[in-house]
């Protein structure tokens, strides 16, 4: 295995001859002269191990170690002491160092010390993925055809390199689709990395996914790796895709088929082996027609569509669905495992959930949190989803309308509802809060059958 270690020490001579003996070993070796410069080479290139001298100048290594200790507890610390600090150095295997060697250093020694410490950083780092395969928390579940079909085309396709677009509405589990492709693949034990698209300034998204060069612009204090550094033989995964602008889209465009890049600033080229996948909640299709997003990166991403469903489509994965997450939370409090009734799957089962299995998720959250009974009865789901009902924001989304005239009487129904919901169905206050007047405030509620809806 490839290791990367940093050695830091103020003597030249220390971190150059650990440099020779280490690097004959076959390791990755960096050096630093100071413990700001160490912390800086951390946050950049995050090495497996550090041989970290007690004394520097300026920030000393005990103070190092509790830094890297908090910051990066995965990465294992050896410490260098001098004549006079073997005290220090005992005290700081108490801080969580993972052994310390002596000045003058006997080279043998420090090799036997190195080894070990690596030997714990792969089995922590083994450990950690098993951990991952065995969590089943993270699986799709459920048992409806679509997604029986949905987990059979994961796993055909996830062995290959192809590049996928994952589609479906919010909260549908497209993530979760995504990182289960990154399980399944050969690329499993490598870095799966997520840009969200959407959060990402237009400005700055060059930066995330090339990185930069010290001093590339104002703010620019130190190098940064970008996500396709650090998705190396790895996976990359856009999320929000249809959420970049035109012209972020282009540079992406261009890192896809070229497969390397240069940090902004910088004029070393990279080459990149990284796999895509990409996830939007958008009609693509239609997205191209309004020229809002490109249609060569489009042919690109789509090789391989997958289309997540809606929960409203599959409501016999409900039941399935509830329980699950009602075991995972209950877990999480380490509580009894509550229950749920038959009656109360029914009723979670005649909601049509927009918010999909999120929406799901969260409500069952609530119920093991706020149900004070082990059992979860009908009685308790009703107010959650009714509430739910009234107070989420207006959804903005239509349904494919055929005119304005519709798009906009959709709107404005829905925009009522939610303001009466919000007034407690007090007509007179409502009427005021949006500045209409009341006949006319009447007349519309009874157009739209609103209060058929406050009926029920
Ligand atoms: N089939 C499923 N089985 C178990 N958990 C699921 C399933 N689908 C979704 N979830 C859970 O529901 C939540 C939302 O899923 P996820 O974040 O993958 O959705 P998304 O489609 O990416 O949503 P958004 O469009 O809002 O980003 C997550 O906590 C996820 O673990
Ligand atoms: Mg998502």
């Amino acid at each position: 295995m490839n290791n990367m270690i940093l050695v830091v020490d103020d003597e030249e001579s220390i971190c150059r001859s650990l440099k020779g003996i280490l690097s004959d070993e076959g390791h990755e070796v960096l050096t630093a002269p100071s413990g700001e410069e160490c912390l800086r080479i951390i946050e950049e290139e995050l090495p497996d191990l550090v041989l970290l001298d007690i004394w520097l100048p300026g920030v000393n290594g005990i103070e190092i170690l509790q830094s890297i200790k908090t910051n990066y507890p995965h990465i294992q610390v050896i410490m260098i002491s001098g004549h006079g600090t073997v005290e220090s150095a005992v005290r700081s295997t108490k801080l969580g160092a993972f052994d310390f060697i002596e000045k003058p250093l006997s080279l043998d020694k420090v090799v036997i010390i190195v080894n070990h410490a690596l030997d714990l950083v792969r089995l922590e780092e083994e450990n950690r993925l098993l951990r991952d395969r065995m969590m089943p928390f993270d699986e799709l579940q459920g048992e409806s055809k679509a997604i029986v079909e949905l987990r059979e085309m994961i796993q055909i396709i996830a062995p290959t390199n192809a590049w996928i677009l994952i589609m479906g509405e919010n909260g549908t589990g497209k993530e979760l689709v995504a990182r289960s492709i990154h399980k399944q693949s050969r690329r499993s034990n490598k870095p799966f990395i997520e840009v969200n698209c959407a959060a990402i300034p237009e400005e700055l998204i060059e930066s995330e996914l090339f990185g930069h060069e010290k001093g590339a612009f104002t703010g620019a204090t130190a190098k940064k790796r970008g996500k396709f550094d650090l998705a190396n033989e790895g996976i990359i995964f856009l999320d929000e895709v249809a959420d970049m602008s035109l012209n972020a889209q282009a540079k992406i465009l261009r890192i896809l088929q070229e497969k390397k890049f240069e940090r902004v600033g910088g004029t070393k080229i990279i080459e990149t082996d990284v796999r895509i996948l990409a996830a939007t909640n958008k009609d693509l299709e239609r997205e191209m027609e309004e020229e809002r997003f490109r249609q060569d990166l489009y042919y690109r991403l789509h090789v391989i569509p997958l289309l997540v469903p809606p929960l409203r489509e599959r409501k016999e994965d409900i039941p399935l669905l509830a329980n699950h997450f009602m075991k995972e939370f209950s877990l999480e409090e380490e509580g009894k495992q509550k229950t749920i009734t038959d009656d109360a799957l029914n009723v979670l089962m005649t909601h049509d959930w927009p918010g999909n299995v999120r929406e799901l998720k969260n409500i069952i959250e609530r119920l093991t949190i706020m149900t004070a009974t082990d059992v979860i009865a009908a009685q308790d789901i009703s107010p959650l989803i009714k509430e739910n009902k009234k107070f989420d924001h207006i959804d903005v989304t239509l349904h494919p309308a055929n005119s304005l005239k519709d798009a906009r009487r959709e709107f404005e129904k829905k925009y009522i509802l939610q303001k009466l919901a919000e007034n407690g169905w007090n007509v007179t206050k409502t009427a005021d809060s949006i500045g209409v007047e009341r006949s006319n405030l009447h007349k519309k509620i009874r157009n739209y059958g609103l209060d058929e809806i406050k009926k029920e």
